[in-house]
């Protein structure tokens, strides 16, 4: 079944922009994906066909307008009804791992696309909308934000990436990051690479990887480390882990 993904935006141009290329771009030509990009501004009744105007109480910048993104959203809604409606925001919930299988694993989705200031509120409590955001940090719209979702749900679908990348997202949802990789040469400056990924003993190897992902997660991102061996000590291996460690 193809994902649908719908794209309210004022720059429908966009799209699909880098996701028309490389293993999403043949995706999309096999119909793994599709990519409709919706432009907001149709929506518009006025003449001048505002989408924007000023924020109540003053202020810089303008707002998008409730009525004419309302008008969008319904319209995407009753095309796709079962598809989560998201709007890219810097104040939504962080995007995850998991909030990406969760919506790699459904029917499609809609994605709303803010510009300016940001949007009027009141849009939020009258429609099923969900804020995203892909980091604390302010992009000069939602589109790249989209793109950055959807990128990430695209290689998850069915046949898009192969098998081979399965096992890496389970790492990242178990909560550590990635151990580190290396190929030949074996001598590259004078570095070499760890002897124990030439040994050909697998149990050691992935020992030796499990142990790489705890050191970098645990150095790196310490908020990571603290959530997984959280998760680790309330599960029943890593109760008996952490009683080990204390015999230890
Ligand atoms: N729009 C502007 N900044 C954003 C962010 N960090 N995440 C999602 N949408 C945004």
């Amino acid at each position: 079944m193809t994902f649908a993904a719908q794209i309210l935006t004022l720059y429908p141009e966009m799209f699909p922009g880098p996701l028309g290329t490389s293993l999403a771009g043949r995706a999309l030509g096999e119909g793994t994906w599709s990519c409709d990009p919706i432009q907001i501004r149709d929506f518009a009744t006025d003449k001048h066909k505002s989408v924007d105007d000023t924020p109540a109480g003053g202020g810089a910048g303008m707002v998008m307008r409730a009525d004419v993104l309302a008008r969008a959203v319904d319209d995407a809604m009753t095309r796709q009804p079962d598809a989560p409606v998201l709007a890219m925001t810097p104040r939504g919930e962080p995007l995850t791992q998991a909030l990406v299988r969760e919506i790699a694993t459904g029917p499609g989705v809609t994605i709303l696309c803010g510009r300016f200031e940001g949007m009027d509120e009141r849009l939020f409590e009258a429609r099923p909308i969900r804020e995203v955001s892909i980091g604390d940090y302010i992009l000069s719209g939602g589109e790249t934000a989209a793109i950055v979702l959807l990128d990430a749900c695209i290689r998850l679908l069915p046949g898009v990436m192969g098998a081979a990348s399965s096992g890496d997202e389970e790492s990242f949802e178990s909560g550590l990051l990635e151990y580190p990789h290396y190929t030949r040469p074996n001598d590259w400056e004078g570095r070499t690479i760890p002897q124990v990924l030439r040994s050909g003993d697998h149990a050691k190897i992935a020992a030796w990887r499990q142990a790489m992902a705890e050191d970098h997660t645990r150095l790196r991102r310490p908020d990571l480390w603290e959530r997984h061996s959280d998760v680790r000590d309330q599960s029943p291996s890593g109760a008996q882990r952490q009683t080990k460690e204390k015999r230890a």
